[in-house]
């Protein structure tokens, strides 16, 4: 959808969801929490000198002089400080004789491991720094990394941060055509890549795609690519490198230098459904502070005991946050693990969490109501009684499925964080506090401290508690976006332009009667329906807390009565059978009963796939197609495009049912 699609105001169907549900934070996890209610009270009488404290965490070469200079909508922070993020991912810890910890304990898919210290990662870096430079990498220039889920990846990345280049991770299951439009935008002189990766149980090859996408580039002068499955390989003689070649035999010394706080640290595409992707950059100080505090305290890290997994791809920002310069800032120990959740079986991630001893994770929503369908018993098998802290990320949590990973990956007793952000404000803004938070299911509850966070009106005035409207940030950040690579005009008109002085991430929101902050989706996906606006994520939570149910989507359609009618894409619980006209029934008055008649479905289709992004979004965008009987839009960023053939396959004789 257009950017410039997100006019419309919306007052939500606000609180008919009530909910009583509250989890206050375990005594002993509140009586050893790394923060608490105090920090809110101090960052709200003097936030820059918190935000200050924050980056103190950090080791400096050149402290700051100013720790912000705002000329909306452009901030720096920390200026005149020197950092270097790689420095504070490892050569800290060696320093301080933490060389020996494991910073990650790699499971590849097919069973093969690695465990890797925080020593050998910094030899690994320093390696791959005299590599990059030797092939002609310079402070500044664009590096793409396009690969699996390997730890070179992280590697290369922390190699680019050391020497002062910029990485852009493309996520390695994109074409060929988003390798390309990246390249071209990014202007990348080199790309590292391998000759595959595993996933689902097989190699899948990746360097035919990135000779597919050099090929009339003439940008980009060398191919670094690593050996990771052994297949076959085209090889262009002047061009491509192998990593075991070009790395291996490089000096483990390398002197770092410290980079201006404000130097690009690295760019990642946000792949807008029809618009040209974005290239969000983000800068090195600034960013390294909130991902490295958000870490810490969102989680209650302790870097001593713990073992942290986020289970997303690097190719996201969450990989880069909270796998990559998270963890390593504070020098924790970290899974992380290359592929798919149901390769060889659908106990996967529990097994791992059980053989790393695993004790905080972080996944997204998508991943838990495909572990609801599978049923509870799978986790059941598996010792899951490391964990301490849970999160969630990347789409609004439904309730149930809140409950259900509470309950059956919680063991009923862990809190679960459920994580605000986005690609463009870098690390976490709105989130429970373990420690602190009474959590209700699905809410985000309320700004971390140092954030300043509102819910407006469609005029960009505060709604009451109890109202809905749009979240919008106040105050610049530290790790808020510094722009949208080359393109300083889209930046202002994308999130600047809506409300004034405000920044405008895209998502509704309510507030509750505490005050307490809900996320209710994008804007795009609010539904029109006889005058009154209702948000997708309400209708989809009332589904999902049918216990027949574990996952919906959906959409407003075209309806002459209406405006628009409410279409409903559900996938049943394993137990649930195929559906059939009485569930369907009973479904539409579960969704009239939780949230009233005017919420009723006109539609609800019971389906086996929905279509999603390869970051586990629904792409409703798809089903309102399907639903109002049209061809279908751009299909080529979906995981899987059969989807949506056996959709449209189901339509007809399921239309027009009431
Ligand atoms: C969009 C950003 C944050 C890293 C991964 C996604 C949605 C994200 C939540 C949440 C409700 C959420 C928003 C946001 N989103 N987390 N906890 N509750 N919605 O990054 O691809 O840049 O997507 O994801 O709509 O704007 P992204």
């Amino acid at each position: 959808m257009a950017e410039d699609s997100r006019e419309q105001g919306h007052e939500t169907l606000s609180n008919l969801l009530h909910e009583t549900r509250r989890f206050p934070p375990p005594a002993e996890l509140a009586a050893d929490a790394n923060v608490g209610e105090d920090a809110y009270a101090a960052a709200e009488a003097d936030r820059l000198g918190f935000w200050e404290e924050q980056a103190a965490r950090l080791h400096w070469d050149t402290p700051w002089n100013q720790v912000l200079e705002w000329n909306p909508p452009y901030a720096k922070w920390f200026t005149g400080g020197r950092i270097n993020a790689a420095v504070n991912c490892l050569d800290r810890h060696v320093d301080a004789g933490r060389g020996d910890r494991v910073a990650y304990h790699w499971e590849g898919e097919p069973g093969d491991t690695r465990t890797i210290t925080y020593a050998q990662l910094k030899d690994m870096v320093c390696q791959a720094s005299n590599a990059l430079l030797e092939l002609g990498v310079a402070k500044g220039d664009r590096v793409a990394i396009y690969m699996p889920m390997i730890p070179e990846t992280v590697v290369a990345m922390l190699a680019c941060a050391r020497i002062g280049a910029v990485h852009m991770v493309v996520f390695g299951g994109f074409s060929v055509d988003a390798l390309g439009t990246r390249l071209d935008d990014s202007q990348a002189k080199v790309v590292v890549t391998a000759d595959g990766g595993y996933r689902r149980g097989k190699a899948s090859a990746l360097k035919p795609a990135v000779d597919d996408a050099v090929r009339d580039r003439p940008a980009v002068e060398h191919v670094l690519v690593v050996r990771r499955t052994g297949q076959d390989v085209a090889w262009d003689e002047g061009r491509d490198v192998w990593w075991h070649d070009a790395v291996d035999r490089q000096s483990t010394e390398h002197t770092p230098e410290a980079h201006d706080a404000e130097h690009p640290l690295y760019i990642m595409y946000t792949s807008g459904t029809t618009a040209k992707p974005k290239g969000i950059l983000h800068t090195t100080g600034g960013y390294l502070t909130q991902v490295s505090y958000t870490h810490w305290a969102v989680f209650d890290l302790k870097a001593d005991t713990d073992v942290f997994w986020t289970a997303a791809d690097i190719g996201w920002v969450t990989g880069h946050s909270y796998i990559v310069y998270g963890p390593l800032s504070n020098g924790a120990t970290s899974v992380m693990y290359e592929g798919t959740p149901d390769t060889p079986h659908q106990g996967r991630f529990w097994e791992i969490v059980q053989k790393y001893g695993v004790t905080i994770a972080y996944m997204a929503p998508t991943a838990i109501r495909t572990f609801m369908k599978w049923g509870e018993e799978i986790p059941a098998r598996f010792d899951l009684s490391s964990l301490r802290v849970l999160g969630s990320v990347g789409e609004p949590i439904n309730p149930e499925a809140y409950m259900w990973y509470r309950k059956n990956i919680g063991g009923d007793r862990v809190p679960v964080v459920d994580t605000w952000w986005q690609t463009e404000t870098g690390a976490v803004m709105v989130s429970p506090m373990p420690g602190v938070s009474a959590a209700k299911p699905g809410a985000a509850m309320r700004p971390l401290p140092g954030i300043v966070v509102d819910v407006v009106d469609d005029q960009g005035e505060p709604v009451p508690n109890g109202g809905g409207g749009f979240i919008v940030v106040r105050e610049p950040w530290p790790s808020m976006l510094r722009g949208i690579w080359g393109d300083p005009e889209r930046y202002e008109k994308t999130y600047w332009s809506r409300f004034d002085g405000l920044y405008f991430p895209g998502d509704g929101a309510k507030r509750d009667e505490d005050g307490d902050i809900w996320l209710l989706g994008r804007v795009d996906d609010v539904m029109l329906v006889s005058g009154h606006n209702i948000s997708t994520t309400e209708v989809e939570s009332a589904l999902v807390a049918h216990p027949k149910v574990a996952e919906a989507a959906v959409v407003g359609a075209t309806d002459p009565v209406t405006g628009q009618a409410i279409v409903c894409f559900v996938i049943l619980r394993g137990e649930a059978g195929d559906g059939g006209d009485d569930l369907v029934k009973e479904l539409r008055d579960h969704v009239g009963a939780s949230l009233g008649p005017i919420a009723k479905p006109r539609q609800i289709m019971v389906v086996q796939e929905l279509p999603k992004t390869r970051s586990g979004k629904i792409m409703r965008r798809l089903l309102r197609d399907v639903a109002e009987n049209r061809q279908l839009g751009d299909v080529s960023t979906l995981t899987d495009s059969t989807v949506m053939d056996a959709i449209s396959a189901k339509l007809p004789d399921s239309r027009g049912e009431d």
